[in-house]
């Protein structure tokens, strides 16, 4: 076969991704752990992961639910309150256990009300992460009801990235789910402390989609699709190969009928197609060659972790690959995100592993 359509790659990771509890867990998880090594995992339960302990606990329940034909670690968060404890946030750093703190300005987005509302009160455990080199995850978007949805993360770049980069240099900073050219911009510019994780989607997507011919709820999430020039501007970080900028899917499963409603929440379900999604948009831009850098080796590399060692293979395909377009969790469905285009790459099993 031609090697053009054919692609083998250090197995991925997932620097960003949602996989609630209970029966949601069970039902996404595979999805995540058939392809992906690890994952950074979100810590916005409700209650929300505080602790050390309730971190121990949840990676528990993550473990419980891998399928036993899965080879998956995951990557535990705490999820910073205005009272984290620094002394049980070193000891689940030192232990292992504990590989970055999600910063969530309380009512930014989905169950973020136990997040932070003054910065000033985090500022001492903000330096104890610094000391220990632990990253802070920054959901980058002010809350300010002022501020236009759209600009939201522009703003929180000026308002609190930038003061919070002055104050604390040495602190390593992910500008999480970046959706904009001002966040490229910024993080491109910044040392190399600072990085920026990508969605599937915000590289798929622009808010023309949420509005196309009506209300389209499965295409909202935080922070919401910008125009189409920003997209540009994240495509072409993403395949440009930068080490600041790597995956982090932002697969937020929530059941449909917790979108279709009057308040819908946020959130896209990618976790089932990300890969086929990511290889057709790098092909499209003229960079696999860059795919394994965004997927594989950047993240790593700005967490100080080993890349992976199995490879997986992608292949060109001549018709559509199949996903399931949506998954049944007892009575609910949740729906895979829908690219709106059909997709040419499967992920086969790497016979070199
Ligand atoms: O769209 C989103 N969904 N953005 C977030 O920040 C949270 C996430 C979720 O947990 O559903
Ligand atoms: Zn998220």
């Amino acid at each position: 076969m031609d090697p053009a359509e054919n692609l083998t790659i250090r197995q991925p990771d997932d620097w960003h991704l949602h996989l609630r509890d209970g029966d949601v867990l069970s039902a996404v998880l595979p999805y995540t752990s058939a392809h992906f090594a690890r994952a950074i995992i979100m810590p916005n339960l409700v209650p929300p992961v505080r602790t050390s302990a309730d971190a121990e606990a949840y990676r528990s329940r993550i473990e419980e639910q891998i399928p036993g034909h899965h080879d998956f670690t995951p990557l535990m968060t705490l999820y910073l309150t205005e009272s984290t404890d620094i002394e049980d946030l070193k000891a689940g750093a030192e232990s292992g256990l504990v590989k970055a703190v999600k910063l969530y300005p309380a009512g930014a987005t989905t169950n973020s009300d136990s997040g932070v509302r003054d910065i000033d009160k985090v500022m001492p455990v903000l330096e104890a992460m610094a000391a220990i080199d632990l990253p802070l995850l920054c959901h980058g978007e002010v809350t300010d009801p002022s501020v236009d949805i759209f600009d939201r993360e522009a703003v929180f770049i000026e308002r609190v990235l930038e003061p919070l980069r002055k104050r604390l240099p040495e602190l390593r900073i992910v500008l999480e789910h970046v959706t904009t050219r001002d966040g490229v911009d910024y993080v491109q510019s910044a040392s190399s402390k600072q990085a920026a994780t990508i969605t599937t989607h915000h590289l798929m997507i622009d808010r023309n989609h949420i509005f196309k011919g009506g209300i389209r709820p499965d295409y909202f999430c935080l922070p919401i699709a910008k125009r189409s020039d920003h997209k540009t501007a994240l495509r072409k970080a993403a395949t440009s190969g930068n080490p600041k900028f790597f995956l982090g899917t932002d697969s937020a499963p929530h059941p449909s009928r917790d979108k279709y409603t009057s308040c819908g929440c946020a959130g896209v379900f990618n976790a089932a197609n990300t890969l086929s999604c990511l290889a057709q948009l790098f092909e499209e831009e003229d960079a696999l060659g860059h795919l394994e850098a965004f997927t594989s080796l950047n993240g790593p590399a700005f967490y100080g972790v080993p890349y992976n060692e199995n490879r997986i293979r992608l292949r060109k395909t001549e018709v559509p690959v199949t996903y399931p377009a949506e998954i049944q969790v007892g009575e609910d469905v949740i729906k895979t995100f829908d690219p709106e285009t059909d997709l040419f790459w499967e992920v086969v099993k790497d016979d070199t592993n």
